[in-house]
C-alpha cells in the first residue's frame, strides 16, 4: 500500500564549520548569503548562516538528497576550506522553515553571545559540541529579531 507520507522526502538538517580562505571579505560575504537564498528557496533548503572573523558556521535543513548534493558543492567552494561536520541528523521540524539563509554576522549587540560560546580567547566554531553549536545559532537569531 501506498500514502503519500511514503512519497514525502525525509529531511535532514546538517551542520558544519569552515574557514574563509584568505582575501574573502564582507563583500563576499553578500554574495554569499544571496546565493545561498536564491539557491536554498529552489530546493527547498532553510537554515542559518554565521561569519566571524574567518570562520563560517552554518546549519543546513531541507529533503536528504538536496542537502547531500549542497555538501559536494560546499565541499569544491573555493571560497572556503577544511569544512567539518559538527552534526547531522533527522528532523521532524526545521528550525529555520522561516529562513532560506538566516545570518549573523558580528556586531555590539551580539558579541556576548559569541563569547559565552568560545573556550579560546576568539571565537573558534570548530571547537564546539553539535549542542553549543545549536544554542549558538538559536540565541544569534532571537538577538536579531
Ligand atoms: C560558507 C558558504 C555557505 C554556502 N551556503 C550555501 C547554501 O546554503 N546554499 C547554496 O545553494 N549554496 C551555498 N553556498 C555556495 C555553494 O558552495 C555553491 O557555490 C553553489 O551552491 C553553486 O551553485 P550555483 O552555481 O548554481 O549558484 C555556500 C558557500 C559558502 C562558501
Amino acid at each position: 500500500m501506498t500514502s503519500i507520507m511514503e512519497d514525502a522526502p525525509i529531511l535532514m538538517s546538517m551542520t558544519y564549520a569552515s574557514r574563509a580562505n584568505p582575501g574573502v571579505s564582507a563583500k563576499d560575504f553578500n554574495e554569499i548569503l544571496k546565493q545561498a537564498q536564491v539557491n536554498n528557496a529552489a530546493n527547498g533548503i532553510t537554515g542559518m548562516l554565521t561569519f566571524n572573523k574567518d570562520y563560517f558556521l552554518q546549519t543546513v535543513e531541507g529533503p536528504r538528497a538536496q542537502i547531500n548534493r549542497l555538501l559536494y558543492s560546499l565541499i569544491a567552494d573555493q571560497r572556503h576550506y577544511d569544512l567539518q561536520i559538527i552534526e547531522t541528523r533527522e528532523l521532524k521540524y526545521r528550525t529555520w522553515s522561516k529562513w532560506s539563509m538566516n545570518y549573523a554576522t558580528p556586531t555590539e549587540k551580539n558579541a556576548a553571545i559569541y563569547l559565552k560560546y568560545s573556550t579560546t580567547v576568539d571565537f573558534n566554531p570548530y571547537l564546539l559540541s553539535a549542542e553549543s553549536a545549536r544554542e549558538l545559532m538559536n540565541e544569534l537569531s532571537d538577538q536579531r529579531d
